[in-house]
């Protein structure tokens, strides 16, 4: 076989494709379009030297009062006994690894248009950037199947069960964790009408966010996914035993750690609204590596998005009033949309005193 001139050309650098995708497998080099200055923005610390992120055994009798405090001290914490089986996360794993391992001429065919929000393409809070990120993600809000079909045209099924497990999974955990957070600050059942009857979310929204950070050749001015708090209740992040997500606590950046079989969880703005600014949204972010191929998924679990979401009406009294106004998840999403890391504090309440 000849070598010809287009053979050639495939090794070229660096290669932006025209919705603004980096093609990863040909980059040997971080452009200027990639480059960050501050990247060391905090320090970073050793988990253990901050007395390390809290994990909870759910199975532990105590688990409302461990799961309350990690909330209320850290706003993330990682779960283990969560009853997820050990064989979906594996086939999971095995789909995130399928996926963004195709060729990227594969994944464009999936690519998010402009006004949706499903679909292959670059972090959703990229606009709020000058740079772009070392990251490709995949956003599945409802069915995958139509994006699937065109990713695996021979195949799309199994990808698609395994989605509709996990998301299944992570419904029943995202629900019980929230219990176990509010129950923590005396909220029981009647106090969360939206919850329904018997406090099963039914009317819960979520959305998955499948994330990859690909090999970078410097990782040391590059970003994964830059610093954020998550627009939802909580979230529950997935990593496939590699870690790379840290955290901002006390003014440095914490990474935690990654724990074979545990799931990360964090506290969103919601609940920090829900719960009157009782527990913290955790401002985090991920890093990369220059030798490792990084896989996580964030399950992003929220309220139904017309019900009016404000501080638990038990959590108000006379020396506790309000902090922020109640509004509608779709009314949050608008006004982050606008305002990004600075949104909570636009929705805070002025004090009177
Ligand atoms: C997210 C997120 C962290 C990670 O998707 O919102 O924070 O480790 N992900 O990928
Ligand atoms: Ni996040």
């Amino acid at each position: 076989m000849s070598s010809t001139l287009s053979d050639a050309f495939r090794t070229v650098p660096v290669h932006i494709r025209q919705n603004g995708q980096l093609d990863f497998e040909s980059v040997r080099e971080v452009p200027d379009s990639h480059t960050w200055q501050d990247v060391d923005d905090y320090p970073s610390v050793d988990a253990a030297a901050v007395g390390g992120v809290p994990v909870v055994d759910l199975n532990d009798p105590n688990a409302m009062k461990l799961v309350s405090d990690a909330c209320e001290t850290w706003g993330l914490f990682q779960v283990v006994n969560h009853g997820v089986p050990v064989s979906l996360l594996q086939d999971f794993d095995a789909q995130l690894k399928r996926l963004f391992s195709l060729p990227t001429e594969r994944k464009l065919k999936a690519v998010r248009l402009p006004d949706d929000i499903s679909g292959y393409g670059l972090v959703r809070i990229s606009s709020f950037f000058p740079k772009l990120m070392w990251y490709e993600g995949f956003t599945i809000v409802g069915s995958p199947v139509e994006h699937a079909r065109q990713l695996w045209p021979d195949d799309h099924t199994q990808f698609c069960d395994v989605i509709d497990e996990y998301q299944k999974e992570m419904k029943g955990l995202a629900g019980r964790i929230v219990w176990l957070a509010l129950g923590g600050l005396g909220i029981t059942k009647p106090d969360l009408e939206w919850a329904g009857p018997n406090g099963e979310f039914e009317e819960a929204n979520a959305g998955l966010q499948l994330n990859s950070y690909p090999v970078c050749p410097d990782p040391n001015k590059t970003m994964g996914l830059a610093n954020h708090t998550d627009s939802t209740i909580i979230t529950i992040v997935y990593q496939n035993n590699e870690s790379g997500l840290q955290l901002l606590k006390d003014g440095s950046w914490v990474m935690v750690p990654a724990l074979d079989g545990a799931l990360v969880v964090n506290v969103g703005d919601l609940l920090h609204i829900l719960s009157n600014g009782k527990y913290p949204t955790v401002f985090h972010r991920a890093i990369v590596h220059q030798t490792r191929h990084r896989l996580s998924a964030a399950y992003l679990f929220g309220p139904p998005p017309n019900i009016q979401v404000g501080p638990l009406e038990k959590l108000i009294d006379h020396n506790n009033p309000p902090l922020y106004k109640s509004l509608t998840w779709n009314e949050y999403l608008e006004t982050k949309t606008k305002h990004f890391n600075k949104t909570l504090g636009k929705l805070r309440i002025a004090s009177t005193t």
